[in-house]
């Protein structure tokens, strides 16, 4: 059976002994989903993955999203986002710098994802031969409940705006900005109003479910109020007592939890050095 081996840090572990694309049982697969929800991110180092495999491994821990940007899918396979900053014949081939703020996946979504499941394909690395482009991960569960009792007492019942043009807008490395939604896009990524702090669907755990890359605001507060509330939940959900950082490997397959989670990618590193990362997105509900 599975082998688990902690991180140190608030949230991570590794799975060993596990080749994902030979393993098929339920038993395991329970054991990982029950790792998942205990670590809140795993992953499994080595594994050589077709992109079909890597579906269906996905699909093990429920539905796919398909992501609004269609121009970020993998060619064939629509379930398959593709971060990267390979160019192509004069095009990038993926998200060029994906989640370089703190976010969770979707939540800009009347029912955010639940989870992310990402294959590391090729990974920078600088001139000393490390790698480089890691990425963080926050657990919302420990930053929640390291809050103090009264602030813990002012987030009951609070919900906050939402809006994916937000993280969409914002200006990327270079100065660059991505061109305008189309309203076709826009129909489908409408702003929307989610709890301050999330009851994890399976652990029960309470989350702090604000973030820097999506959120716009909080219901019922003036705007000061709201960037001061908002800006201290940020900062805090941050810090590095709450924080796993990932140095990646090529054939890493690492899931977490959008949930009790949030990522934010470190992008130091450029062509000629490629970073190419294949994601796929379960779906979630609509968070309480
Ligand atoms: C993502 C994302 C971070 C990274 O794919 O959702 O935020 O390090 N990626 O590429
Ligand atoms: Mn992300």
């Amino acid at each position: 059976m599975l082998s688990i081996r902690k991180s140190g840090a608030a949230l991570g572990a590794e799975i060993t002994n596990v080749d994902l694309s030979r393993e098929t049982s339920h038993e395991l697969f329970n054991a990982i989903t029950e790792a998942l929800y205990e670590h809140e991110v795993i992953f499994f180092r080595d594994q050589n993955l077709t992109p079909e495999q890597h579906i269906a491994i996905s699909r093990r821990f429920g539905e796919l999203e398909l992501h609004v940007r269609a121009d970020c899918c993998k060619p064939g396979y629509p379930e398959i986002f593709v971060v990267s900053n390979v160019v192509e014949n004069g095009k990038p081939i993926g998200a060029r710098d994906a989640g370089v703020i703190w976010h969770s996946d979707l939540s800009y979504m009347r029912e955010p994802s639940w989870g992310s499941v990402f294959y590391a394909k090729e990974v920078p690395v600088d001139s000393n031969g490390v790698a480089t482009g890691d990425t963080m991960f926050a657990s919302t569960t420990a930053a929640y409940a390291a809050l103090p009792a009264e602030t813990k007492a002012k987030l009951q019942g609070l919900k906050s705006l939402n809006s994916y043009a937000k993280g969409y807008a914002r200006v990327r490395k270079g100065g660059q900005k991505l061109p305008p939604l189309t309203e076709e896009q826009k129909s489908k990524v409408q702003d929307v109003a989610h709890p301050v702090v999330r009851t994890h669907p399976a652990t029960g755990r309470q989350c702090l479910f604000v973030n820097q890359g999506y959120t716009t605001k909080i219901i019922g507060m003036d705007e000061a109020e709201s960037d001061a509330l908002l800006g201290y939940l940020i900062a805090h959900i941050s810090d590095q007592r709450f924080v796993y950082r990932h140095s990646w490997r090529a054939g890493d397959l690492l899931i977490w939890d959008n949930c009790s989670t949030q990522h934010c990618a470190i992008n130091d590193y450029d062509l000629p050095q490629r970073r190419l990362m294949e994601r796929t997105t379960l779906r979630g509900s609509v968070p309480y």
